[in-house]
């Protein structure tokens, strides 16, 4: 479904150059919930970020069903990135002045009924409706994720990135946002990275990064 081939993600600074990402070849599978683990600086979010679409390849490419980034059109990609991708980050992005619902109606590529019903459902899903009509101060962090997470699955979409949704949370709340994250796998893919491989005990897949190459692949049967 999406694949990158020979990816690479380079920074040339002064003198030298850094490969944050080295010639990576990812595959994601319809519907899996894929792990992407490994320490500081091993190029995990950077891999992310090219997968994505947020930053274009120094050398190799990425497709989506098929579809080349570099032979996309700027203007195609950044729709592709809108309609059929989902984001998460470990810092939430929430609006401060609007409301749990309002936040999670941001996200929304129409902003009509069948929407609005739709953010309704997510948010009950996730465990926010009391919390509904309140502002983003007024909740706990965790809370905060969660409505992060609802307006990210908005509009349904074929892959959702998560970069370290977890790790201004304590382990407790982390797991339940892991797990309501794998609750959507199925209906899309997940892509989640981490530097903590205990949150990826629901993983089907996962990629171990170090020094922006991968080293090792490892299938989890029986998660499904
Ligand atoms: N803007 C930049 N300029 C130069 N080097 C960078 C830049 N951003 C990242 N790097 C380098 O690229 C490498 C990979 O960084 P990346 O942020 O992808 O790692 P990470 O695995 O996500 O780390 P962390 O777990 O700390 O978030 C690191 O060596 C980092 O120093
Ligand atoms: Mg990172």
């Amino acid at each position: 479904m999406l694949e990158t081939r020979e990816v690479s993600l380079i920074y040339r600074n002064g003198d030298g150059v850094t490969y944050a990402v080295k010639k990576a070849n990812v595959r994601v599978n319809q519907g899996e919930f894929l792990g992407l683990v490994g320490p500081s600086g091993s190029g995990k979010s950077s891999l992310l970020y090219l997968m994505s679409g947020l930053k274009s390849a120094s050398e190799g490419d990425v497709a989506f069903e098929g579809n080349s980034y570099q032979s996309l059109q700027n203007g195609k990609l950044i729709e592709l990135r809108r309609k059929r991708y989902g984001f998460i980050f470990q810092q939430h992005f929430l609006i401060n002045y609007l409301t749990v619902f309002e936040n999670v109606m941001v996200g929304a590529l129409e902003q009509n009924s069948v929407s609005r019903q739709r953010a309704k459902e997510l948010i009950a899903e996730l465990g926010l409706e009391k919390q509904s009509r309140r502002l983003p101060w007024q909740l706990s962090i965790g809370q905060r994720q969660r409505v992060a997470i609802a307006r990210a699955l908005i509009n349904e979409p074929a892959i959702v990135f998560a970069d370290e949704p977890t790790a201004a949370l304590d382990h407790a709340t982390g797991h339940q946002v892991v797990d309501l994250l794998a609750h959507y796998r199925g209906h899309g893919s997940i892509v989640f990275v981490t530097h903590d491989p205990e949150m990826l005990t629901q993983a089907d897949r996962v990629i171990r990064m170090r020094d922006g190459e991968i080293i090792a692949e490892e299938k989890r049967n029986g998660n499904r």
